[in-house]
């Protein structure tokens, strides 16, 4: 794929941080963009901004968790433009930190809900819609670095990152038959209104075990304020895109993390001559056993 000009970009997420940054950077580069996003005041500020700034700009209300919603979403923007969505930016996301062993199962199905069964939405309502369309294009979607581990506060929304990097995985092998790219973004901080999300699901999951402190709350939106800038982390997803790249890890302080990371899964695969050396040893002691056990069977009348 060598130009946006005139393909329609649907950004779930897009009305704030990484999803708008999105927004800005392809729409300038000539895509027509649509913004899905669960917050319809935001979405309309979005597109009012987006269409100030030059870009050809459509909004939608849309909660990515709900499928029926998110076809009529897709069929609205498809008529609004008059083409097929062939950019889809999988984005929106929500963080909300918690000790592990206090997560309730309210807790892991909202994040869970949201982080990663919208994302299997996205695709599993665009992507035969792209192939149909026979025009090519690209899938995105937001994981982040902390999918690659754990996190003793972070369990459902690591585990959800985790997966969408996986089903990004998947799609890469598949999808490029189609003229289709795939790149999986996988950020470590940007500077966003996340932490808000944070504060909305204590308000919404119910019996949670998510830490419901505003001093923490405003502890993070602190840190968050000093990530990269939704449109420097924008310009990084595209020239990934425009590279075939899978993995788009703009982040290189995160480097020494992700090394330690994979070394610990690696060091648990024994090298060649020491795994010989070890099934060898057990397959002699299982012998071993096998004949004392025949050695100790009491012996039939007639062999004496
Ligand atoms: P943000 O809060 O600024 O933007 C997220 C957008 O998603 C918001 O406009 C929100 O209304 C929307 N959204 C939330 N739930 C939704 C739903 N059910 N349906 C539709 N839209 C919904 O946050 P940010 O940071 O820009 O987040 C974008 C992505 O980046 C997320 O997937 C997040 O997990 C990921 N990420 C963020 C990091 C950070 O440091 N902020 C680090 C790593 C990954």
């Amino acid at each position: 794929m060598t130009t946006y000009r005139g393909r329609v970009a649907f950004i779930t997420g897009g009305a704030s941080g990484a999803g708008f940054g999105q927004a800005l950077v392809f729409g300038l580069s000539g895509a027509r963009i649509a913004i899905a996003d669960v917050r319809a005041d935001a979405v309309a500020e979005a597109v009012t901004s987006l269409r100030d700034q030059g870009v050809e700009a459509f909004g939608v209300e849309l909660d990515v968790t709900d499928r029926a919603a998110y076809a009529r979403a897709v069929d609205a923007v498809e008529a609004h433009f008059g083409a097929p969505v062939t950019l889809l930016f999988n984005t929106a996301g929500i963080n909300a930190f918690g000790p592990v062993e206090r997560m309730t199962f309210a807790d892991f199905d909202r994040i869970l809900a949201v982080n990663l069964s919208g994302v299997i939405n996205g695709l599993v309502t665009l992507v035969p819609r792209m192939i149909e369309a026979g025009l090519g294009g690209h899938v995105v979607a937001v994981a982040s670095v902390g999918g690659f581990e754990g996190g003793r506060t972070t369990a459902p929304y690591s585990a959800a990152k985790a997966a969408v990097i996986n089903l990004m995985e998947s799609y890469a092998q598949a999808l490029p038959d189609y003229g289709i790219g795939v790149t999986v973004l996988c950020p470590a901080s940007i500077r966003s209104n996340i932490a808000e999300s944070h504060r909305e699901h204590l308000a919404a999951a119910g019996a949670s075990g998510v830490i419901a402190d505003d001093g923490f709350i405003d502890a993070l939106a602190e840190i968050y304020a000093s990530g990269m800038a939704p449109e420097t982390l924008a310009l990084h997803l595209k020239a990934s895109m425009e590279a075939g790249d899978l993995y788009c890890i703009p982040y290189p302080e995160v480097r020494g993390q992700l090394e330690s990371c994979f070394g610990r899964i690696l060091d648990a695969i024994p090298d060649g001559d020491e795994h010989d050396a070890r099934a060898a040893a057990s397959r002699a002691a299982a012998l071993e056993v096998f004949r004392e056990r025949v050695r100790a069977r009491p012996q039939p009348a007639n062999e004496s």
